[in-house]
């Protein structure tokens, strides 16, 4: 099996070929995921609120992530795989920046690093794709700045289409290879995608980025109650588990869990 690399997905934008990308935290997952010809997977700090149970992207630690970037990478065959910095662990400077994503790629031996940021975070991408860390930015709606952002909303509505382009081009200079971007208008969207060279890829950003990314929670219907709009839900999770295990506690007060067969004489 050939491996994923950064120069397939500029290929796959030359092309005009969209590609998908989702999150993984664990093994069983990242094999599957693999399998089923997902190229880029993340380990998302979403981890935060869709593994560790905290109740928002940000209490989330170095620590605790990468265990999950290592079980991923060594669960791939194929996948590129990249280990999402937490908040707190890059913004400091580049030089903090630079020593987290060293951690990651050593530690957790993924293949690329992710931070959230636009322009003003160029220094930072700079620092660590010349050391030869890869870089994916991520700009629009930055959940690690929900507070400041004002919660969940769309970003880059009217005249601000104009700072997610900035930010997006500030990237790409300084040495990003693709861009995520959250909630900002389709039209602007676009207009990013086409300006520039390396890939975007969008969530809730319309049908024109070059990559479309989920977390695999909010798309495979683990994670219940209601999801944001541009989540599609290709599967109901949550209702084959509970279904399971409701049967599991059924049968064995009922006494007919284990059966003959299940048991060594
Ligand atoms: O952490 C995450 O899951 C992400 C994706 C939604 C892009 O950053
Ligand atoms: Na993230």
């Amino acid at each position: 099996v050939k491996r994923v690399r950064i120069p397939h997905l500029l290929e796959l934008k030359e092309r005009g070929e969209p590609w998908p990308m989702l999150t993984t935290y664990d093994m069983y997952t990242a094999e599957l995921f693999d399998e089923a010809g997902i190229p880029v997977l993340l380990v998302g700090d979403s981890a935060s609120n869709n593994v560790f149970g905290y109740d928002t992207s940000l209490p989330v630690t170095v620590d605790e992530l990468l265990p999950l970037v290592r079980a991923v990478t060594r669960s791939v065959k194929r996948a590129l795989v990249v280990g999402d910095l937490p908040f707190g662990s890059y913004q400091l400077s580049p030089e903090q920046a630079l020593a987290t994503a060293v951690r990651f790629m050593k530690e957790g031996r993924c293949h690329a690093v992710k931070l959230e940021g636009g322009k003003h975070f160029a220094p930072h991408v700079q620092a660590l794709t010349r050391a030869g860390v890869p870089v994916m930015g991520h700009i629009g709606f930055t959940p690690q700045s929900e507070h400041n952002l004002g919660g969940y909303r769309v970003q880059g509505r009217g005249d601000a289409g104009d700072d997610v382009v900035e930010d997006a081009i500030a990237l790409q200079e300084a040495g990003a290879f693709a861009v995520v971007m959250e909630m900002v208008p389709a039209e602007v969207a676009k207009r990013v995608t086409h300006e520039l060279r390396i890939p975007t890829v969008g969530i809730g950003a319309g049908p024109d980025c070059d990559g479309q990314v989920l977390v695999w929670q909010d798309m495979m219907g683990l994670r219940r109650g209601k999801s944001p709009r541009f989540v599609k839900r290709y599967a109901n999770v949550a209702d084959v588990m509970l279904t399971a295990a409701s049967e599991f506690a059924a049968e064995v007060r009922g006494r007919e869990f284990p059966a003959p067969e299940h048991s060594f004489h």
